[in-house]
């Protein structure tokens, strides 16, 4: 199945406490965490077309990288991660987009195969993992509430779907100046569609924190 990625590296990567965005931190001398997650899709024939979606101060420097590779093609980051998406999505030509956040370069091809083939016969579909913590609400600074733990999952990208449905999503969110946390909470809001876990892989993490780094 044929798709288009968009591949987020909009962020300021704050938390990491590096004075530069993390998607530029090398893992080795080679390769930065932007050039390993571009490479898992390069690698893929599937996909036609990717778009890095970057900080407008950063895009002449990000184009001058990989403006090499046909199919890479550039789009400006906004504010907030979804308006990233959005900007990304109105530059999107295949029938089916993967939304990967660059900052997880710890992919595995095997996941991507199981997300296309699962994005055949469902509208979206997003990796999960299976909490082992327990999770509560909190309020306040009380507990209110324990939630199921076999029913807590946490999400992580890619997040796949049907191009017409989270261009759609999106475009209802910003009428109605609506932010979710992620592309699969705005399906859960305007789709009415299905989204179908597949099982992810601890170590498709997001690199986040400074220990995320020295964890490398
Ligand atoms: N992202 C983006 N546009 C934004 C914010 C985030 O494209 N306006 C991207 C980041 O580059 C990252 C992914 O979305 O690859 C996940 O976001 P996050 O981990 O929060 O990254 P940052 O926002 O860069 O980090 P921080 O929140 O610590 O500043
Ligand atoms: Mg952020």
């Amino acid at each position: 199945m044929k798709y288009s990625t968009i591949l987020l590296a909009a962020g300021k990567g704050s938390r990491t406490n590096l004075d530069y965005n993390k998607v530029f931190y090398h893992l080795d001398t080679e390769r930065t965490v932007l050039d390993t997650s571009l490479s898992l899709f390069l690698k893929d024939p599937d996909c036609t077309q990717i778009i890095i979606v970057c900080a407008p101060y950063e895009l002449d420097e990000v184009e001058a990288l990989y403006a090499r590779y046909p199919q890479v093609e550039f789009a400006q980051g906004g504010e907030t991660r979804q308006d990233s998406v959005y900007n990304g999505l109105k530059k999107v030509r295949e029938d089916h987009v993967f939304i990967h956040d660059a900052a997880r370069p710890f992919l595995k091809p095997y996941l991507i195969d199981q997300l296309k083939k699962t994005l055949e016969i469902e509208d979206a579909c997003l990796l999960m993992i299976p909490s082992t913590d327990t999770v509560k609400i909190v309020e306040g600074g009380y507990v209110v509430k324990t939630l199921t733990r076999d029913q807590v999952y946490r999400a992580q990208t890619p997040q796949c779907f049907k191009t017409a449905l989270i261009r759609k999503c999106h475009e209802k969110a910003v009428a109605a100046r609506k932010l979710a946390t992620d592309d699969a909470q705005l399906v859960e809001w305007y789709g009415k569609t299905p989204i179908r876990i597949v099982y992810g892989d601890e170590e498709n993490t997001k690199i986040t924190l400074p220990s995320d780094l020295s964890n490398l």
